[in-house]
């Protein structure tokens, strides 16, 4: 049974005590049987901390993940967040959201070296892209874990998800040109329509941006995927 990935892009949302609220709503996971799912959630830097130590506290299974990480290593690059910081206190990094694309300018060249101290740290990469072309210029390195997120410009945040169809189609498409790994599908993916995706035999997961800041809507997307 292939393992599906469930993970929340908590993008620039929440307060401390919202987070709070959050973990505490979605507690009762620990009863779920999540044999064949993998749940990772990826708040704002601020908030790693304090939630790795309740997951670890309370046995949650909920795996930490960052929105991004800085092309430096550590020493006098003001305002960046490095790779030997973030593995602290987690494990996952998306890298290449359409976001960061197209508000903060981010190039292929800055992301493959974001993706470099991604995996110089030992961080698998969540790595998103629009279309192929994109996902052709991401490089893969040999034991480093890359995720790549499909993620159609058109369904993110619009409520107006992909045809579950053509995310298999593309899913299939990446894994031509990169080889057998995980491919989310993300972009307006709620508990309704998760199954329609994670059913298809070449998605591996979805990638779930507003939809996971509800905890009951969150854990229903669990319990469907
Ligand atoms: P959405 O965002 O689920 O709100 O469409 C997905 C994403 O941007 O990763």
């Amino acid at each position: 049974m292939k393992k599906i990935l469930i993970v929340a892009n908590w993008k620039s949302n929440k307060t401390e005590l919202e987070t709070k609220d959050w973990l505490s709503a979605i507690i009762d996971l620990k009863r779920e049987n999540l044999e064949n799912k993998e749940i990772i959630v990826c708040p704002p830097f601020t908030f790693l901390p304090d939630m790795k130590a309740f997951i670890d506290e309370q046995s949650l299974p909920i795996k930490l993940g960052a929105q991004d990480i800085s092309p430096f290593d550590e020493g006098a690059h003001t305002g960046e967040i490095n790779g030997r910081q973030i593995k602290e206190f987690a494990d996952f990094v998306i890298v290449g959201h359409s976001e960061r694309r197209k508000n903060f300018l981010e190039s292929e060249d800055l992301l493959n070296k974001k993706i470099d101290k991604a995996f110089k740290y030992g961080l698998a990469v969540i790595a998103c892209a629009s279309n192929l072309e994109q996902i052709k210029t991401f490089q893969r390195k040999e034991k480093c874990q890359l995720i790549v997120a499909y993620e159609p410009l058109f369904a993110i945040g619009t409520g107006l998800p992909d045809t579950p169809e053509n995310a298999d189609g593309m899913s299939l498409s990446i894994k031509d040109v990169l080889g057998n790994i995980p491919i989310l599908y993300g972009g307006s993916v709620d508990s309704e329509n998760i199954s329609g995706f994670t059913k298809k035999p070449n998605i591996d997961g979805v990638l779930v941006g507003r939809a996971s800041l509800n905890p009951k809507e969150f854990y229903a997307i669990i319990q469907n995927a």
